[in-house]
């Protein structure tokens, strides 16, 4: 087994650390006090590659591996997950899922632009009453022919005022349950779209979140995605893939965490030494580094998994899962190790923390990852 990232692995990784620490550093704590959308950075991130690092270059991507996209999202969500979510859903669902189930119209009229960081993408699946249960639709796509007429709201949704094309999944035949359900490319200016008001988060606060109203909305057959009724596999088979963005964003939150951690216990002096040479610290950091390892190779493997094209269903899952829970737990001691100063925003460490909570809620809550888990875990 190679653990040895290849030399344009390394260099993504390089220039993702370098981004994160010139061009999100500097306003982190301003933009999360303020809910203010990284939108200069996100552009420079789209000229850089990163808004489609998977995708074709053909059709506007970067033509990089999933493995490099970890690398890449651990090291911006060191700095900025708020920043990192947009590059999380513009990547995994929005590009990925437009490239693997889009027809050639769709590649060249929506993801070239997206890919290439010229446009932002939404993923509209949450309802304020279909969250982890994602069959139970409720914004219906009625067909009238040679278009769908769409109403309902979408709630929750990243990059909700910012993207200016939404993947949206809908019911077009309740009678049908999941195979009723349609995915549809929406663009945002498209009349009876409202974009309802941003939400006032306790984490990932630059971030824009949204819900969005579907009023009467006259969307062509041609936007839906793949065949009548393929919503829902659409969706599951994309969040796979968005679920290990999220395990390497939560991954990210808790290595930046705990790089802070580190370095502040090598400067902090308490009982005549550094406390670093506490047991009390340096245990605590042995723990966590020894967690944020195990994230990190749960994240690769499901990666490497997608790279070789293999199933990964589960490996993203459990990476999620895990990384997600370490996270939180990591982001508490790094506060924990530095005390006072931990517990005021200058430290960077409160943020992290609060940001670490939504990695165990969106694209499937613990719950839900467990639930994909022990499904596989039962049939095998
Ligand atoms: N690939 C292909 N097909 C799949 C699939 C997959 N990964 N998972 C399920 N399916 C299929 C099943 O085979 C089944 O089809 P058949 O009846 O033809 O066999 C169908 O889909 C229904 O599947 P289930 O019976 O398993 O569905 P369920 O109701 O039990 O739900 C669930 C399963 C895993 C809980 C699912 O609903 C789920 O993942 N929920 C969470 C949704 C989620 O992640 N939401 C996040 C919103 S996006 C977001 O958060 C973005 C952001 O802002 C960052």
């Amino acid at each position: 087994m190679n653990f040895q990232f290849t030399e344009e692995q390394l260099a993504v990784q390089a220039a993702a650390r370098e981004f994160a620490k010139t061009e999100l550093l500097p306003g982190v704590i301003e933009r999360d006090e303020h809910q203010k959308f990284p939108a200069e950075q996100v552009a420079k991130l789209g000229e850089l590659g990163f808004m489609g690092m998977m995708v074709d270059p053909k059709y506007g991507g970067s033509g990089m591996d999933a493995v490099s996209y970890v690398l890449a999202m651990e090291e911006i969500s060191k700095i900025d997950a708020s920043t990192s979510v947009c590059m999380s859903v513009n990547n995994s669902l929005v590009c990925w899922g437009l490239e693997t189930y889009g027809n050639e119209e769709q590649k060249q009229k929506y993801l070239t632009e997206i890919a290439s960081g010229k446009a932002i993408g939404a993923f509209l699946l949450s309802e304020p009453e279909a969250g982890s249960d994602a069959t139970s639709q409720r914004t219906t796509a009625i067909d009238m022919g040679d278009h769908y007429l769409v109403n309902g709201i979408k709630n929750w949704i990243t990059n909700g005022s910012s993207a200016t094309y939404y993947l949206v999944i809908t019911q077009t035949d309740i009678e049908k349950g999941h195979r009723g359900i349609n995915a549809l490319i929406i663009p945002k200016n498209t009349p009876g779209v409202i974009v309802g008001a941003k939400e006032n988060k306790m984490g990932i606060r630059g971030s824009d979140t949204h819900s969005i109203m579907f009023q009467d909305v006259k969307v062509p057959k041609s936007d839906r995605i793949g065949e009548d009724g393929f919503g829902f596999k659409f969706a599951m088979k994309t969040l796979a893939g968005g679920r290990i963005g999220i395990a390497a964003q939560a991954l990210g939150i808790a290595s930046g965490a705990y790089e802070l951690a580190l370095k502040y216990s090598k400067e902090r002096k308490a009982f005549g030494k550094e406390i670093q040479h506490h047991q009390a610290i340096a245990f605590k950091l042995a723990d966590m580094a020894t967690a944020i390892e195990g994230a990190r190779l749960l994240c690769l493997k499901a990666a490497w998994l997608k790279d070789d094209h293999q199933e990964y269903e589960q490996a993203a899952a459990m990476a999620k899962l895990y990384a997600s829970e370490i996270a939180q737990w990591v982001t508490n001691e790094a506060v924990q190790i530095h005390g006072g100063y931990g517990y005021v925003k200058e430290f960077h460490v409160e943020r992290l923390m609060r940001d670490a909570k939504i990695t165990q809620i969106y694209e499937g809550t613990s719950e839900v990852q467990k639930i994909v888990i022990s499904r596989n875990v039962l049939k095998a």
